[in-house]
């Protein structure tokens, strides 16, 4: 995705956030509040949709007192911080070897037919953006999209079709594994240790 800085609406925290701000900041030894740009730049990219502008990124380095350039470093480090507007769905597909392995071609090729997006791109109607992630650590349920904050495992053209069917309908169905499983459980259930034995 593109990383060149854009202008939004003027921003400010809500007093909500102020507060939250001071929290996490009072987590760092006096005259160390620069510590604490991680949290605040998530507090303040969640309050403007999930994205972060110009302003929003100048409020933060007016609250911790710090020089913008120096914030900007920052934000432009780590992927997770979006330098402009994002979908309301804000879809992020694993596409390192076990995902890719385990389908996550056929989850592209559905946003790319069904969304009419690819990489870095947003629908028109601002509901969904796709961004290709690297390994999001949930492997053993590959392949995985992050939606939002959520992981949603065990994808296949069928069920992550009929997840963005849902999510535009506004419902937001169960994260996790969408086939028969618990968690990283086998398909169905146990298959191993299903007796349980005497405790000594
Ligand atoms: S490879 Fe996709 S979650 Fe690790």
């Amino acid at each position: 995705m593109s990383q060149a800085i854009k202008t939004g609406k003027a921003f400010e925290f809500t007093p909500e956030n102020v507060e939250a701000a001071k929290t996490f900041i009072a987590k760092y030894p006096e005259g160390r509040q620069q510590s604490a740009v991680l949290p605040l730049l998530d507090l303040a990219q969640r309050q403007n949709e999930n994205w972060l502008s110009r302003e929003a990124i100048e409020y933060v380095a007016r609250f911790l007192d710090m020089p913008y350039i120096r914030v900007f470093e920052v934000v432009t480090f780590y992927t997770m911080f979006n330098l402009k507007p994002v979908g309301k769905y804000y879809l992020q597909l694993c596409r390192t070897t076990p995902c890719w392995l385990r389908g996550s071609d056929d989850l592209e090729a559905v946003c790319r037919n069904k969304l009419g997006i690819s990489n870095g791109e947003t629908t028109a109607d601002g509901m969904f953006t796709l961004l290709e992630a690297e390994c999001l650590g949930a492997c053993v349920n590959a392949p995985v999209i992050q939606i939002n904050d959520d992981y949603y495992e065990d994808l296949n053209a069928e069920n992550f079709e009929a997840l963005l069917d849902k999510l535009a309908k506004g419902e937001v169905p169960p994260a996790g594994p969408q086939i028969d499983r618990i968690n990283s459980a086998p398909e169905g259930g146990p298959t191993t240790l299903l007796e349980k034995t005497e405790e000594a």
